[in-house]
Order: C-alpha cells, then structure tokens, then sequence
C-alpha cells in the first residue's frame, strides 16, 4: 500500500494535511518528528513526506528539527510554513523574522511553476499565518511563487523533488490548496490514489476472519458511530464469535436503548447482551451533585457492570474497542497501543483477563469511520448520530439525578430534536439538545401558579467541538419546542435557549 508520512513539528493543522491526502485517496499517517527515526523512515519506503507547520522559529534553541539526512533519502518532501522554513534552514538557505509584519489571513499568491503549481492560475488567493520568512533559497532550489510581502511563498527543488510553501494548501482557504496537494502527490510522489477507507475496511475483514478465527471476541458497544462501526465489522468478520455487551445506564435519550437492542440484534443478527442498569446506577447516584463525582461514579459503574457481564464468559481471548484515528494521534504516543475507554466514560476494565486488543478503526478519521458504517449498511441514524457524551443525561441533568427528573428530561430532548430536525432540511447544527436545569421558576396554567423547573435548549456549530458558535434557529422552532415542552412534559414550567458560545462556555452545562 503506498503511504505518505506526515510529519508532525506541532502545527494546528496536522490532521487535516492527513485528511486532505486521504481525499485523494493516499493513505497518510502523522508520526510525531521526535518518534520516528530516520532509520524507520527510510525502511517504511514512503511514497512521499509532509512537514506540518509548527508554532516555533527554527532559530529558537528549542525548536522541533529533524536530522537533515532526511533531505538525502531520495523520498519526495513538502514542507509547510514552518515545515519549508526547517526545509530551508537544514538545506543552507536563510530565515529571517518579518520586518514589515507579519503575514496573516487570506493573501494573493503569485506563483509560477510547470510541476508544484500546475493548473494553478497565476495569481490566487493563500491563506498564511507567519512571521518568519525564507529570505534566502538554498543552493539549488528556485523560488516558485512570492508575496507582496513574501518573497518566498514557495520554493522547489526538482531535482530533489523537494518543495516549501509558506501558506497553508490544506485549509479551504487557500483556493488552490488541493490541486497543490495533487500535484506533489501524483506528479512529484508519483502516487496512484488507490487507497480508500471502504475497500481497506474490507480488507481488514478478510484478515479479521482469519486472525480472529474461533477465538471469543468481546466489544463493549455503546450506540456511538465508533463502536457500532467496530461491532458490525468484526460481525461481518467473525460473526457470532462476536459479543457485543450494551450497557444501559438509564441515562440514554428516549428510544435509544431500544433502537440499539433493534438495529444490532433484531436488524443486524449481532450476539448483543443488553444490559438494564438504570436502577443501579440511580441507587450510585442518589445525593451526588457534583458534576464530576458523577462522571467518575457513572465510569467507574459501568466498568463494575461490563466486568460482571465478561466474567460470565470464562475466558475473554480479545477485547475490542472502537478506538479511531483521533484518539490514536491526541493521545500523544503515536502507533503505539493506545487503549481508549469504550466510551469515554471510565478506563479500562482492570479484572477482565484478555491476549489481545483489537482496534479495527485505529487507522480511520471520522468520516472515513462515517463511509465505512455507511458501506455496511449502519443507518443513517447511526451513521450521522451527534455527539452524545458518554455520562449520558447525567451531565445534562444538573443537581441530583432522580428518575423523573430523567424521564422528563428525555421527553423535553426528544421534543427539541424533532423541533429542530423538523425546521432543517438542510445542515443541523452539529449538536442539540436539552438540559433540565436545577432551578425552579414561577409559572401559570390555567388559573393557578405553578412552580416547575427550567430547561434550557442549546443547539451549536462547530467544526472540532473544540470551539462553537452557538446556533440561529429559527424563532419558529424554538416557538413551538418551547410551547409543546412546557405543555406536554409535566414538571416543567419555562424554557431558555442557551446563547452562548465555546469558550468561554463548554458545549455541556456539566
Ligand atoms: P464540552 O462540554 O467539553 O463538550 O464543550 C465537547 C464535546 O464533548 C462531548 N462531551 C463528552 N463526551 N464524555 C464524552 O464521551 C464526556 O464526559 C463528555 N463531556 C462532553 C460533548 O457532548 C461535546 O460534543
């Protein structure tokens, strides 16, 4: 399989330079520049190698640098910002600090180069973000595009088949960026583009079938897009050498149990123990106010309970988990084993003797997973679900949680949802939901006073979830979430709508 190294000095923007070549259908992966040595580099046979940007100068004593023999492998490299300064600097060019300021935002490139910018028009719009410049090429490399303020936006090497660009090709901002990206990887790596995430996920079954065969295979499958994925291709592979455990914590959205119990056991014939715990974990909860005590209890709980259900089985030979190519990279170490709990809620469980992890999406982005559950025949529900944290309504009820507290809670969410999903054809927000609120509030039904609680509405944008905006609807939906919730959920007398953005507030209230 061709395969192209993104090598990672620290920019903000190394996923996606993996992403964008994985849509055009090259297999990248993102390795750490201080966890992989040259040695490695040169025995992988890469097909090409990206350097990320980086938020250093490359003449700061601590900046992220590489062994320059790197430059001498013979492999194809694009470096970006900080990636072609390092490029310039190990090469024997010159990086000075920008005397007339700094480059930043979206900015016209003049380029001019038959291979690096072909199909490119003359003049387009880059997107930059730098102080630094490359005011000198090294030996041997010609200026490719400039700037009004930068003589060299990008730099190239033919011979070498060494390439810089000072902007950034793989933010959508830069109007050229993919056909940039193309280029470097067909015409300077010479790349086929015969990687995609469906046929590898079919792959990865066919040796599944083999390497898993006859051994018991344990996955913990909580409803989200990632274990789901997982749990239906292990199926696909092994069958009912699979078990999949669910464990309902009672703290799930109204239906969700039941449609996961239908769509893997009754849809999809999957070996699916569910197990109703909602009592149990009420009982844990009962008292507890402090959102993060009840995150730890709701964790640690539901490793108590995926531990009993495994013991059952005598011997486990595989734990599986749904672990995807995110998780690996922000955990920091790399290729090597990463273990994620099932759903973000606790760890891993320490009583459960295993031989082996499996992770069949540990290689995937999110929407490679998205592509592959879709392959597989997931729903569209599933495939497309929003984010659900895996404390479950327990963040979203603040205060105690008490059974009706959660009953009205899920009747107050599915109307929002339906509210919402009915007023958009087009682009939902990225999450939306309902949060009941610990504070009671003066109303009037009819003729007497009521004193019910508050529930807030909060629906978001967002690309990472790292940073949001909180979403326009449209008056008319929230209108009638707002008027069905207070009239058809008993207990609740007024509803907000949360008009924050993150930061400074987080998506969660809890
Ligand atoms: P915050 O509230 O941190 O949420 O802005 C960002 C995203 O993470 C989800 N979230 C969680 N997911 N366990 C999870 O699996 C959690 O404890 C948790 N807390 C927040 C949240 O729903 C949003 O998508």
């Amino acid at each position: 399989m061709e395969k192209i190294l993104v090598l990672d000095f620290g920019g903000q923007y190394n996923q996606l330079i993996a992403r964008r070549v994985r849509e055009e259908h090259v297999y990248a992966e993102i390795r750490s520049f201080d966890r992989v040595a040259l040695s490695e580099i040169e025995r992988e046979s890469y097909k090409g190698i990206l350097f990320t940007g980086g938020p250093n100068s490359v003449y700061d004593p601590d900046s992220p640098r590489y062994d320059p023999r790197i430059l001498d492998l013979g492999i194809p490299i694009l470096g970006i910002c900080y990636g072609a300064q390092l490029i310039a600097a190990m090469a024997g060019g010159e990086v000075s600090g920008a005397e007339n300021g700094s480059e930043y935002g979206k900015t016209l490139l003049k380029a001019d180069d038959p291979v690096l910018f072909r199909d490119v028009p003359a003049e387009s719009v880059c997107w930059m973000s730098h102080t630094d410049f490359i005011s000198s090429v090294p030996r041997g490399f010609k200026v490719l595009a400039v700037t009004d303020k930068c003589p060299c936006a990008a730099m190239g090497c033919a011979e070498k088949k060494i390439y810089g660009v000072q902007f950034h090709p793989e933010v959508t901002h830069t109007a050229c960026g993919k056909q940039i990206l193309h280029n470097f990887l067909f015409s300077v790596c010479g790349c086929k583009g015969d990687w995609d995430a469906a046929d590898y996920a079919a792959r990865a079954i066919e040796s599944y079938r083999t390497r898993l065969k006859g051994k018991k295979v344990l996955l913990a499958l909580s409803g989200g897009v990632d274990s789901s994925v997982a749990a239906l291709l292990l199926h696909r592979a092994i069958g009912q050498d699979l078990t999949c455990v669910f464990v309902d914590h009672g703290l799930l959205r109204k239906g969700e149990g039941d449609f996961v119990e239908n769509t893997f056991r009754k849809r999809f014939g999957v070996n699916l123990i569910r197990v109703d715990a909602g009592e149990r974990f009420l009982r844990k909860l009962s008292g507890v106010r402090e959102p993060e005590k009840k995150r730890r209890i709701i964790g640690e709980e539901f490793i108590r309970v995926f531990e009993e259900e495994a013991r059952k089985f005598g011997r486990v030979h595989v734990l599986a988990q749904g672990t995807i190519y995110p998780d690996v990279i922000e955990s920091g170490k790399g290729a090597s084993a990463v273990i994620k709990s099932h759903h973000n809620v606790g760890g891993l469980p320490d009583t459960i003797a295993f031989d082996e992890i499996v992770e069949p999406l540990r290689d995937l982005f999110k929407d490679e997973v998205r592509r592959v559950g879709t392959m597989l025949g997931l729903p569209r529900e599933l495939v497309w679900r929003q984010p659900f944290p895996g404390p479950g309504l327990g963040v979203r009820i603040i205060g105690e949680i008490t059974g009706e507290k959660i009953a009205a809670l899920q009747e107050a969410d599915a109307i929002f949802r339906e509210e919402v999903e009915a007023a958009h054809d087009g682009k939902r927000p990225d999450q939306y939901f309902a949060v009941l609120t610990d504070t009671h509030t003066v109303g009037v039904m009819g003729d007497a006073r009521t004193y019910g609680y508050t529930v807030a509405l909060r629906a978001v944008s967002t690309d990472d979830f790292m940073t949001a905006e909180w979403s326009r609807l449209p008056y008319e939906a929230l209108e009638r979430a707002s008027s069905r919730i207070t009239n058809e959920v008993p207990g609740i007398s007024r509803v907000v709508y949360d008009v924050s953005s993150k930061p400074p507030a987080t998506v969660e209230w809890e």
